[in-house]
């Protein structure tokens, strides 16, 4: 069943009900200035950090779920109701919601009047614009009341919920025309404020919660909408809002629109105050001239979509298949951008006061939109690695706005060290820049102690080498990838953190996962250490790969497919002698990626045994069986009900791994099926059972095991986004930068007989026509009429656009 259809030319999503089986959401920003809304305008907004910046109040794991938004009220002769359905919930003859890239516009139609609200945040601002245009398409003139409202929330996201003794005495307003602004803490040590504005005069205004909405009553039934009058009420302490009120009278046929500015304000402390005690408006005023009129909003519009255009037109695809083409062409590539800023910070399953950026999150998320925007990707390589330690380990986590390491969660995750080098190695490829290479980067932000780029990736090398467990292969540490598998944690008391406890310090609990990304991985470091003339580093690690790849087959092979690890005690963990969790899907993925056991038969059993024993009409789970009970060697991952999350979820994250191993064996039916079963496009037809947005990868689908097969949660923020990119961008599609061309190697099956890519790479638009028989062949390759050996479209310093045949 869908809720709504894509419109591919408009690049928008259209939900056409507000009943979705979840609330459907979109983000506004995409420099400083970020928001989150949903279908029916609820969610906050923020500037850079979710959690210690944050502009309106937004109330979690709440019922009903709309607990904060931008909303707008209409109310006429005592009938009241909301355009965007929540919260007023009055019954609507029309509803339509388009989620567009950076934009939403959601329409709502109740006997006779139309309002559409346009929702964005225009580049160059750190405000949100919301346009409401009110049009009368009734046959009598009509005079009825709008109503905005926001809530403010007191900045520190998690203060402003929990620490009330103090919250509910310092919220202060300034009410000035026809804006309100808020300067809760403005007084001491802030120098920020917000401010919520409408380019027209006011009928009356209101800035306190309760005098709003009444004390016993919700945002579905404000007093103040009710009795079609604002109060005026200037806020001290408790809970400041800002609501405006306009008085519209529209003929038959008219419409009329007004231009609301949520804007966000740094003041130099030298300038703070116009005079005591009144913030200085100066900057806010200039914010509020930018859009006050309804033509300024028209062309930041089209300033974002041409933004838009030019950053999509990178990569495209034109095929056959409408689902492939718009999910390459638009929902992806959004999804890795809208990842890169908010890492894993703020959805609606993040809190947006939990976790900072990640280590190895987003050095994978980087994978994703390296191509389309390089130059945040080469700062964000440096804030990562300058939270590395001098040994090669680095800390889990870094706060965005300080960007040091977090203590709280420290190191110790062994797999962290090598996604640098995959980080690097993928930005190296996209831009040619090795001179990155030599950057001086800290290590602990440090700046007495320093090294070249190019170092910290010997060290995270090495960090692999330097700490081996009884079998050879790499030791665990707190977790690999995989979060949940705490092979040295041992906790029996509630409470203690998985991941930060480590209740027993071994050394033998080992990864086989870790050892199929020093396989996988490692070459790329050797091969930047050709590249910066350090040969004899380049043999040394080739020769360790490869010893690696021995120990792998010797150790980590469980006779029809590789093991997961063994545990604190020596025993497997992911063998056919397990009790339950006999097969994990990672080292499967990742050894077949890496190529180990690729002629020699183990690959293609590995595989096989995924199909087999992980495949679901879903995608593929992560484990099976799942754990049925907890497994206090094993940590989180025996702690979740069977078939939810790391214990036999579908993880999307990881399926993508297992096809690009498909084509690595050369099999293109399988890698495409396995991309269509999770890849949201394709399954929008059973959203009642998946639940979430159909535009967008969500990190995890009930397995099989569980008790809802096939119902999707955390939509948005996962490396789900950027690993689908790179499968099916770089593996199936085939087209994926190397250190010195363009290669060229699709492998789709023949249900995709032709298409055409065009990939923008280091200045130059490389067009590809590729015929494919969908065997899984070996391309044949003409550039600019001249056939060439292999799959790789030699680099074209030439600028232009380089034509390129493909035969597969
Ligand atoms: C984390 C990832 C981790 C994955 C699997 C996600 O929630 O952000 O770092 O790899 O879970 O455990």
């Amino acid at each position: 069943m869908r809720f709504g259809h894509f419109d591919d030319s408009a690049r928008e999503y259209v939900i056409t009900t507000p009943r979705t089986p979840f609330p459907w959401i979109n983000y506004l920003g995409s420099e400083g200035f970020f928001g989150l809304i949903s279908h029916m305008g609820s969610g906050y907004s923020f500037y850079r950090d979710a959690r210690l910046r944050r502009l309106t109040r937004y109330r979690y794991n709440s019922v009903p779920n709309e607990q904060g938004g931008r909303f707008f009220y209409i109310q006429e002769n005592g009938d009241y109701w909301t355009p965007s359905y929540a919260p007023v919930k009055a019954e609507l003859d029309a509803f339509e919601c388009r989620h567009g890239l950076g934009y939403t516009r959601i329409t709502g139609q109740r006997k006779g009047l139309e309002a559409e609200l346009l929702f964005m945040v225009p580049r160059g601002f750190n405000a949100e614009v919301h346009q409401v245009t009110l049009r009368n398409k009734s046959n009598t003139t009509r005079t009825f009341k709008l109503f905005s409202f926001v809530e403010f929330c007191l900045w520190n996201a998690h203060d402003d919920a929990t620490n009330l003794q103090r919250n509910l005495s310092t919220g202060e307003v300034e009410v000035e025309g026809s804006t309100i602004y808020h300067k809760t803490e403005y007084r001491e040590r802030r120098n920020h404020f917000a401010f919520y504005h409408v380019n027209a005069p006011v009928a009356g205004f209101d800035t306190d919660r309760e005098s709003f909405v009444g004390l016993y009553n919700h945002l579905g039934e404000p007093d103040v909408v009710k009795n079609g009058a604002s109060k005026n009420s200037v806020a001290h302490g408790w809970a400041p809002v800002a609501s405006h009120c306009l008085e519209v009278t529209l003929a038959p046929g008219a419409e009329r629109k007004f231009v609301f500015t949520l804007g966000y304000i740094e003041n130099p402390v030298a300038e703070k105050w116009q005079k005591p005690g009144v913030i200085n408006k100066r900057r806010a005023q200039a914010m509020i001239e930018a859009f006050s009129k309804p033509e300024q909003v028209d062309a930041a519009l089209q300033g974002l979509r041409s933004h838009w255009t030019e950053l999509l037109s990178r990569y495209t695809v034109q095929s056959s298949d409408e689902k492939l083409n718009r999910m390459v062409n638009i929902w992806n590539p959004y999804q890795c951008v809208v990842t890169f800023h908010m890492s894993r910070s703020a959805s609606y399953f993040e809190t947006g006061i939990g976790r900072g950026m990640g280590f190895r999150d987003s050095n994978q998320d980087l994978l994703g939109f390296v191509h389309l925007l390089p130059d945040l990707a080469r700062q964000r390589i440096i804030d990562i690695a300058s939270t590395q330690f001098a040994d090669g380990s680095a800390y889990h986590q870094y706060q965005p706005l300080t960007k040091r390491g977090n203590n709280d969660i420290g190191s110790g995750f062994n797999d962290d060290p090598m996604w640098l080098i995959l980080g690097v190695a993928a930005y190296i490829k996209e831009t040619g820049d090795y001179g990155i290479l030599d950057e001086s980067v800290p290590f602990d932000n440090d700046e007495k102690n320093t090294a070249s780029l190019m170092e910290h990736l010997t060290r995270s090398f090495e960090h692999v080498l330097n700490n081996l467990g009884p079998h050879g292969l790499p030791l665990i540490g707190r977790a690999d990838w995989n979060d949940c598998l705490n092979l040295n944690c041992f906790s029996e008391t509630p409470d203690e953190s998985y991941q930060t406890t480590g209740n027993r310090t071994g050394r033998t609990a080992e990864s086989v996962f870790i050892a199929g990304m020093f396989c996988h991985i490692g070459p790329e470091y050797a091969a930047l250490c050709d590249k910066k003339g350090q040969a004899d580093k380049a043999q040394r690690a080739r020769r360790e790969i490869a010893k690696m790849e021995k120990v792998v087959l010797e150790h980590g092979w469980d006779g029809d497919w590789f093991l997961r690890a063994y545990d604190f005690f020596g025993n497997k963990v992911g063998s056919k002698e397990c009790e339950d969790g006999k097969i994990f899907i990672e080292p499967q993925g990742y050894c077949v990626m890496a190529g180990i056991g690729k002629d020699s038969g183990q690959a293609l059993k590995a595989l096989d045994a995924v199909k087999e024993r992980l495949d679901t009409p879903y995608g593929i789970v992560l484990v099976n069986p799942a754990y049925t009970r907890y497994h206090v060697e094993l940590g989180e991952i025996s702690s979740y009900p069977p078939g939810y999350k790391e214990n036999a979820g579908i993880f999307c994250h990881n399926n993508p791994w297992i096809m690009i191993a498909e084509t690595v064996v050369r099999r293109p039916e399988r890698a495409f099926e396995y991309y269509k079963k999770i890849t949201p496009a394709y399954i929008e037809d059973i959203s009642e059972v998946h639940k979430m947005e159909p535009y967008v990868y969500s990190q995890m689908i009930a397995g099989k095991d569980a008790v809802k097969p096939g119902e999707a949660k955390n939509s948005w923020l996962t490396g789900t986004a950027a690993w689908n990119f790179v499968a099916v961008s770089q593996h199936l599609l085939g087209v994926r930068p190397d250190y010195d061309g363009l290669i060229v190697d699709p492998c789709l099956p023949a249900e995709v007989p032709q298409f055409t890519i065009s990939r923008w790479w280091r200045g130059t638009t490389y067009v590809i026509q590729v015929k494919n028989s969908g065997k899984g062949g070996q391309p044949k390759l003409v550039v600019d009429g001249k056939p060439v050996t292999g799959n790789r479209v030699p680099y074209s310093a030439k600028g232009g656009t380089v034509h390129v045949e493909c035969t597969v």
